[in-house]
């Protein structure tokens, strides 16, 4: 992984996440050496360029929408899944899609998903005010915590004049729904 990466620096996120997705399988009674190894593999792709990105997403026939066009950087995850599997060997499928699905999420996110998808948000190394608070939550409630930490990337994104994906809005209102549902049960 660290020669892979070439960065120290992205390295130390890397085995962050993996730490943090370990922590959080374990909270939620799922298998912590999946979520560590989707931690460990989750950002392969981040440092490519967007040129790069988008030569090898092509050359592997994987469909770019037009957000994706507009924002490269995002298919780093989609293109991090297919070199987990070609070259580290992961065929599991639940590790797949939680590395695919780290940096937009999507509707209907697994618990493995949104494990990877958190503790690469709320890694101890991500400076922002709510981090502390969501990293609590995300410990005792899964479901609580995604729309909770998508409500807060989406503002970050807004808040910088950049537009929010439309899987991630659509991700949100997944949860939000669930929300609305537990409260009037
Ligand atoms: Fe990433
Ligand atoms: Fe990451």
């Amino acid at each position: 992984m660290r020669a892979h990466l070439g960065q120290t620096q992205r390295y130390a996120h890397t085995v962050r996440v993996a730490r943090l997705a370990d922590r959080l399988a374990q909270a939620h009674a799922l298998d912590p050496s999946r979520a560590r190894l989707a931690g460990m593999l989750h950002d392969l792709a981040r440092l490519y360029s967007a040129e790069r990105l988008v030569a090898e997403c092509e050359a592997r026939g994987l469909p770019i929408d037009a957000f994706e066009r507009r924002y490269p950087i995002v298919l780093h995850a989609r293109l991090g899944a297919e070199l987990a599997r070609e070259s580290f060997g992961i065929e599991d499928a639940a590790i797949l899609s939680a590395i695919r699905r780290h940096t937009l999420a999507a509707p209907g996110m697994s618990q493995l998903d949104a494990i990877v998808y958190l503790a690469d948000g709320l890694e101890p190394g991500r400076p922002f005010a709510e981090r502390g608070r969501l990293e609590a939550l995300a410990f005792h409630d899964l479901d609580g915590a995604m729309p909770a930490l998508l409500r807060s990337s989406i503002a970050y994104l807004r808040g910088r004049g950049l537009e929010a994906a439309p899987l991630t809005l659509a991700a949100l209102a997944t949860y939000e729904r669930r929300e609305r549902s537990s409260l009037s049960a």
